[in-house]
């Protein structure tokens, strides 16, 4: 896919936000990669044990995307990359057979931080949604939110998603809870 849909919006008077949309591919997977462990970073801390945002993270998330890209049926996940000219700013990854019985999976919703709050969520999100209406007709799309990551629940909120679910672990000394957030069709 080509760019195909852009944003717009006024930042500081220096600086103007411009994203377009398209498909990620294994010559993503750095970039990606990269963005992933700089937004875990940036908005994780204090939710996760400090552990899984240290040194190791950035080789883990590394890996993760390469496999992520190697494995087969690439026809049942999708990942949508937010441009600014040469430069990641955001990205969605969504996996039709995750969670058989729940519909597509959300996996990720990583906006760069000072890019954030200028539509580029809410862009990457309606093409999840539409790119699940069109791999599973019917069925809702999810997500897991971190109990304690309240700017994403409130604009998954704000974005018609629902919490239906809390589980929770105990991890690294911590309780961690997360949110099943699902959007009907
Ligand atoms: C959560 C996240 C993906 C949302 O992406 P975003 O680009 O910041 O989202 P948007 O800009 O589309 O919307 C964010 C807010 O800005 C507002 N907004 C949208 N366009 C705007 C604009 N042009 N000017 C000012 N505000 C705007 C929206 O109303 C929204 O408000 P809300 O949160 O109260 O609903 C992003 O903040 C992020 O990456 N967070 C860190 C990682 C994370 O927690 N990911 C979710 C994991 S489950």
């Amino acid at each position: 896919m080509s760019e195909d849909q852009s944003i717009s919006s006024a930042g500081s008077p220096a600086r103007r936000f411009v994203a377009s949309i398209r498909l990620g591919t294994p010559a993503d997977a750095g970039a990606i990669a990269a963005l992933h462990a700089e937004s875990w970073r940036s908005a994780y801390r204090g939710l996760v044990p400090d552990d899984d945002l240290g040194e190791g993270l950035d080789a883990e998330r590394l890996e993760f995307w390469h496999k992520r890209f190697a494995t087969p049926d690439a026809e049942r996940r999708v990942a949508f990359l937010a441009m600014s000219d040469h430069l990641l700013v955001g990205f969605a990854c969504v996996l039709a057979d995750a969670d058989p019985g729940h519909g597509p999976l959300l996996d990720n919703l990583h906006v760069k931080p000072g890019w954030r709050g200028h539509g580029i969520g809410a862009l990457l999100l309606h093409k999840a949604r539409d790119w699940s209406r069109s791999i599973a007709p019917g069925q809702p799309m999810h997500l897991w939110v971190l109990e304690g990551n309240a700017p994403a629940r409130r604009f998954y909120r704000n974005q018609g998603g629902v919490e239906v679910e809390r589980r929770s672990e105990d991890r690294g000394g911590m309780t961690i809870a997360v949110w099943r957030c699902t959007w009907r069709e």
